[in-house]
């Protein structure tokens, strides 16, 4: 993968660019040291060189023991514990999976992401009539979604297949030492994975938070690991900006937020990338957002979003830079075929390949963009598959790391997402909450 600022030079000149180069290497260096602030959550740096054979080995027996007894395969958690997993399983399969005839793995549905009563009617009239396995993911173990989720889930998945039965379908992946969840895997003997204390959910895709999904739904996790292990080598070792993408990145969103513009937007011109967009929103919004600084961090799918949003990125208020994630290579051919009528007047367009008239699209939207004096960053990415996945998510989480110290806050934490938390359990009456 290649990060390119071509379109983005009128903001970004060499001159500034090596007048950061110092506190960019200074930030990396804060980062790959532990010395800076959240050093306790800094476990994820050395995730692709360090999950065990045993933990792989254990996963790849659980796909064999409930792949072929499942259709469906409901993953529930929030945030870090389900977004990581839904960017490289959407990322992969087929967007039509769910009528997929002949299925080896599981189809993934997800839940405990969500309150919405609805959903929950409408899944467990789909998990009547099919078999299914469960994990159920919280570090903490004591978020309400996930937790209410279970709940439902677990009690249909019991009345449906018997205790036992049930147990044996469920994977519980939290906290090594604390938390409801923990409590109850031990007591019903569920298969547990841990998730690593000096990981946090943003940064866990590469611990059982992503890994047993993804394999689960038929992918491989090895190769996962082998791309990100490929990028990590690149991000620990290289100093300079034509080396190392992630420094050129995080070098570049910073000088851009710098002159003001405020909110950057992750582009793709792919559905399939869609969910690593809301994954990579988390990771930096969670990661900078706060002590009043932090860029926005914003998605379009494109050119489906040309045709909504297209207009303000154009000529709206100045505020905003776009990060293209532009893939070169798709895994198949579709070409336009002639038609001797030519009603519709696209015949200029036959034999040529869809992707052929996608970049086009993408080329002439950047110029545009451009035009309309807004800076565009290129993330590009050969092809789709796990080894790319997996080098993809270790750039933009070093990215992150390093930009985040650049700009001054501890990346690691995320104070603000229990403010409406309290707020909440005060109103449903929780223990504890209930201060008149
Ligand atoms: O990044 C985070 O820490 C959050 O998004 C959490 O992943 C999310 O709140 C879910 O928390 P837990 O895994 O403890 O249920």
């Amino acid at each position: 993968m290649k990060v390119s600022i071509q379109n983005a030079k009128a903001f970004l000149s060499e001159k500034n660019l090596s007048a950061i180069l110092p506190e960019i290497v200074s930030a990396k260096e804060t980062l790959v040291s532990g010395k800076g602030e959240g050093n306790e959550f800094l476990g994820w740096v050395n995730l692709p060189t360090e999950v065990s054979d045993e933990v792989l080995n254990t996963i790849k027996s659980d796909v064999s023991r409930l792949a072929p007894k499942s259709d469906i395969f409901v993953v529930i958690g929030i945030g870090g514990s389900y977004l990581g997993a839904r960017a490289v399983i959407e990322a992969l399969q087929s967007e039509f999976a769910a009528f997929a005839p002949d299925r080896s793995h599981p189809y993934i549905i997800y839940a405990g992401h969500t309150l919405s009563e609805d959903y929950y009617h409408q899944l467990l009239e789909l998990l009547d009539s099919k078999d299914y396995s469960v994990a159920v993911i919280s570090k903490s173990g004591t978020t309400t979604e996930p937790a209410v989720a279970f709940r439902i889930i677990k009690d249909h998945l019991e009345k449906k297949y018997g205790k036992p039965e049930a147990s044996n379908r469920i994977i519980a992946i939290t906290d090594a030492h604390k938390g409801a969840l923990l409590d109850i895997a031990k007591r019903e003997g569920y298969r547990t994975y841990i998730i690593p204390d000096n990981v946090g959910g943003r940064f866990s895709v590469l611990t059982p938070v992503g890994l047993v999904p993804i394999a689960m739904a038929g992918f491989d996790i090895t190769r996962l690991l082998d791309g990100a292990k490929q990028m990590r080598e690149i991000c620990l070792s290289k100093n300079s900006y034509e080396e190392n993408p992630a420094l050129l990145y995080a070098a570049a969103r910073n000088l851009l937020y710098r002159q003001g513009l405020k909110v950057e937007i992750l582009e793709n011109y792919v559905p399939h990338l869609k969910y690593i967009s809301e994954w990579w929103k988390q990771l930096y919004g969670e990661s900078e957002g706060k002590d009043g600084k932090g860029i926005l961090p914003h998605s379009l799918s494109f050119t489906t979003d040309l045709h909504s949003m297209g207009q303000y990125v154009q000529e709206g208020e100045r505020l905003m830079f776009e990060t293209v994630l532009s893939l070169e290579k798709p895994q198949h051919r579709v070409a336009i075929p002639i038609d001797e009528q030519d009603l519709d007047g696209i015949n200029y367009l036959t034999n040529k390949s869809l992707t052929e008239v996608n970049h086009c699209a993408e080329q002439g939207t950047t110029l545009a963009h451009n035009e309309g004096r807004v800076p565009v960053l290129q993330i590009a990415i050969p092809r789709i598959d796990e080894f790319v996945l997996g080098e993809l998510i270790y750039f933009f989480e070093f990215a992150c790391g390093v930009s985040g110290y650049t700009l001054g806050v501890n990346p690691f934490n995320q104070p603000g997402v229990e403010a409406y938390k309290k707020n909440m359990f005060k109103l449903l009456g929780k223990p504890g909450y209930n201060n008149k």
